[in-house]
């Protein structure tokens, strides 16, 4: 992974030459349609502070757990008992992102939506609340996160959710093998290229049109930063829009020739 310094500095070049998030310079009307009723979207939807309050006890939560390593590791710690607001703290997705991919699943309505990596559900949650009509497909390989994100999945009373327990490499097949298709994925676990890659065909091989593929900390490291180009340049990819740190890739075929945006966000 990249040093906190190199970080930064990706991060500045990103905010000095992305386009404005206010759709300034935007000619397609999918990406400008997106800029204005889902990334800009300021509404303050009610289901946000129930899961937002889910967060912060888990912020305050003191509880150790035993935790498998099971992919590249979270940047902070790397010991095999934690403590569960130390993975609340470095592992979930801050709200600006998650409350983005409620907007999405919201906007956008897929039926069907994977999210690899779970921890303590506060993400799945938001996907889940989107639209009650979704299938959200979860997947986590620890059994202690995944128990405490069971627990939140009760609290909030979302029944729309199945958590797989196990490896990616374990659960991804099987659930795809059930699936007619998948409408939107969210990529957050196991951030090493060769994975990453294999996700992303995986996923393609279930895509339509209109699917959606999001895969988070694309600039965390060389690898992921190559496993991103070599996303944006794959044939079937048609849109992809760089938000640092998440990117969004669509296949949509009507799309003619590929474009790639960065955005500000
Ligand atoms: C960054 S966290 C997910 C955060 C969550 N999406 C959110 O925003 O709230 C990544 C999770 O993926 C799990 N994970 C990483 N690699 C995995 C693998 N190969 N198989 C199963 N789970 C894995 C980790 O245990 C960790 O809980």
């Amino acid at each position: 992974m990249f040093s906190r310094s190199q970080l930064a500095k990706k991060y500045l070049h990103y905010r000095l030459t992305a386009l404005s998030g206010r759709g300034h310079g935007v000619h397609s009307p999918f990406v400008f349609d997106f800029i204005e009723q889902v990334l800009n979207d300021k509404k303050r939807y009610p289901i946000y502070s129930l899961i937002e309050n889910q967060r912060r006890k888990l912020l305050a939560d003191d509880t150790r757990i035993p935790v498998e390593d099971m992919g590249a590791g979270s940047a902070v710690i790397k010991t095999s008992e934690r403590v569960v607001k130390q993975i609340a703290r470095s592992s979930l997705k801050p709200k600006k992102y998650a409350q983005l991919l409620f907007r999405i699943a919201r906007y956008y309505k897929p039926k069907t939506i994977i999210e690899l990596g779970t921890s303590f559900g506060i993400t799945s949650a938001y996907l889940a609340a989107a639209n009650p009509a979704v299938k959200l497909l979860t997947c986590e390989g620890s059994k202690s996160i995944a128990a405490i994100a069971r627990r939140n999945f009760a609290e909030l009373e979302l029944e729309n959710i199945h958590l797989a327990e196990g490896d990616f490499s374990q659960t991804l097949p099987p659930l795809l093998h059930t699936l007619w298709q998948v409408d939107m994925a969210f990529v957050d676990g196991n951030h090493r290229k060769e994975p990453t890659l294999d996700y992303f065909q995986q996923l393609l091989d279930h895509s339509t049109a209109s699917s959606i593929f999001i895969f988070d900390d694309i600039h965390w490291s060389a690898g992921m930063e190559e496993a991103w180009e070599t996303i944006k340049q794959h044939p079937s990819v048609t849109l992809t829009i760089d938000l640092f740190f998440i990117g969004l890739v669509f296949v949509n075929p009507d799309f003619k020739s590929p474009q790639h945006f960065s955005i500000r966000f």
